[in-house]
């Protein structure tokens, strides 16, 4: 990324790293996170125009307290501690860390003692959000205290001749108040940055490289109906055009007219070489008599990678194989604490084709999932794919308890369709995190006119959650679920009762499988 104004974001492991990157970013600064031990070599290259230093879980007294090279305090750039990354700075420039007499945890008021620079336009007091076992107790020659709270004597310090500045509040989380100031104060007034990532050149920059690196070679991108990969599809549409070929499979257990959305929107509102494959019965076939839902999800990855390969293969002079990879993927392989568990295993197709020998491109390998969407804005794509709710990549064949046949697909998809359409029209599908149908393997017994009915259970699941790791059931107004449960037991064949799913994630999941 040819930037010049950014902010490298070293990370301790703290739960918030991620969102100092967003934060700095929101102020149009570009920035980036690399582990703590990154080589100063690396940051040298990196060239950032200030430092921040994350929290972490650990102690600096811990034999293995993560430090960074030393270095980085002789770059003659601002540095920005924040929490553990405070008692760092403290403990590496001479200072004394200690265990705190009473740990803080979550509010505390912060009184100001200097406010000409890094708290400017703080007040004089203000609620800040603290969470440190440790602290300072007596700062680094050079520093001086510049606010502190009851617990803490030393809650900021400053060395303004370095451009040393340290925080032992979270001013990235959104119970800091004017936390933003703050960070604003490091990037704009002490590392002088200007506001210059903007989504506009970021498409700039971004498609020159693309066109760069591939020339005039050609490209395939698998398209899951997905923002992610629609995205990533639009904009190396827009570097190279028709060297770009997108393959999307059907699987056989995706939702109602996704397949025909897809199309009509790469293909005729962007013009884009599309090939559609209708694999349904392949994968129908693979997963007749299989109910355990981990098999499912393995059966549908594999046979997915399969397909993409034969389709792949088909078009002559491929070798790049695109990927809507997003920054926290990148991170969470690249960070200090390890790879975490990957959901979205089954797209990451690159490696698998070995025989293939396609070279990866990842255009947003550097943007966080809300910048993708704004991204697909600029690029002029709909609402409708910008702000979809997540589907899993195994599709519906995780909301089919037990064995999925195809009538049981047909069943699902009508009834979530109508759970969607429902949900849309009441205006509630913004604030949902995901809505959607489950069928039941349990038959109950209904009446319909006069007859005896003996059908199948179907359960709505609709909840908020702001990233899909914990999640509250979604209070559905009795109306628009009246509604729901009215239109699916009339409209679909072999569902004559309806449930609402009341759990929350923990200890339930989102999805049932
Ligand atoms: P759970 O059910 O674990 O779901 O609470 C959390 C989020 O992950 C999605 N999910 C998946 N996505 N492949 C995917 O691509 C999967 O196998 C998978 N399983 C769950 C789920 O839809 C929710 O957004």
């Amino acid at each position: 990324m040819h930037f010049t104004e950014k902010i490298l974001v070293l990370d301790f492991g703290s739960q918030y790293t991620q969102l100092i990157a967003r934060r700095v970013r929101e102020q149009k600064v570009y920035s980036e996170i690399l582990p703590y031990n990154v080589s100063l070599e690396r940051i040298k290259e990196f060239a950032p125009k200030g430092i921040i230093l994350s929290g972490g879980p650990s102690s600096v007294y811990d034999k293995k307290a993560p430090l960074p090279d030393k270095g980085i305090f002789e770059l003659g750039i601002p540095v920005l501690g924040i929490c553990y990354g405070m008692q760092l700075m403290a403990y590496m420039l001479g200072g004394k860390v200690a265990k705190a007499a009473k740990r803080e945890y979550g509010r505390a008021e912060l009184t100001i003692d200097d406010n000409s620079d890094l708290l400017k336009k703080m007040g004089a007091r203000g609620i800040v959000w603290m969470s440190h076992g440790d602290k300072i107790v007596r700062q680094p020659k050079g520093f001086t205290p510049i606010a502190h709270t009851g617990n803490s004597p030393i809650a900021a310090m400053a060395n303004k001749d370095r451009k040393f500045y340290a925080l032992q509040f979270h001013p990235e989380v959104a119970h800091t108040e004017n936390g933003t100031k703050v960070l604003k104060n490091f990037v704009f007034n002490i590392c002088k940055c200007k506001p210059e990532w903007t989504m506009q050149s970021f498409i700039g920059t971004t498609t020159k490289e693309i066109r760069e690196k591939v020339g005039r070679d050609k490209v395939v991108c698998a398209i899951s109906g997905g923002v992610d990969s629609a995205v990533t599809a639009v904009l190396i549409h827009k570097a190279i055009g028709k060297q770009l070929t997108c393959i999307f499979v059907d699987n056989g257990v995706l939702r109602k007219g996704e397949a025909d959305k897809v199309e009509s929107t790469l293909k005729k509102h962007f013009h884009m070489n599309i090939v559609c494959v209708d694999a349904s019965k392949r994968f129908l076939k693979k997963l007749k008599g299989v109910t355990d839902p981990e098999k499912k999800r393995k059966i549908i990855g594999n046979e997915f990678i399969h397909v993409f390969e034969e389709e792949a293969k088909k078009i002559k002079g491929a070798k790049y194989l695109a990927q809507g990879t997003l920054y926290p993927d990148v991170i969470e392989s690249t960070s200090f604490k390890g790879p975490s568990a990957t959901i979205k295993s089954h797209h990451n197709v690159g490696g698998l084709l070995k025989d293939m020998k396609l070279r990866l491109i990842e255009p947003l390998r550097e943007l966080f999932k809300d910048e993708v969407r704004v991204l697909g804005r600029e690029l002029g794509m709909a609402d409708e794919i910008i702000s979809r709710h997540p589907f899993p990549g195994p599709g519906l064949a995780i909301r089919i308890i037990e064995e999925v046949t195809q009538e049981r697909a047909e069943i699902l998809r009508k009834a979530d369709a109508i759970v969607l359409e429902e949900i849309k029209k009441a205006g509630l599908y913004h604030d949902i995190w995901q809505a959607f149908a489950v069928l039941l393997p349990i038959k109950t017994v209904g009446v319909m006119g006069d007859e005896r009915t003996y059908e199948n259970v179907v359960a709505v699941r609709a909840v908020k959650s702001v990233d899909g790791m914990t999640a509250d059931w979604a209070k559905i107004p009795y109306e628009v679920l009246g509604i729901i449960s009215n239109r699916i037991i009339n409209e679909v064949k072999g569902i004559n009762r309806v449930v609402f799913d009341i759990s929350s994630k923990p200890p339930s999941t989102i999805e049932w499988e």
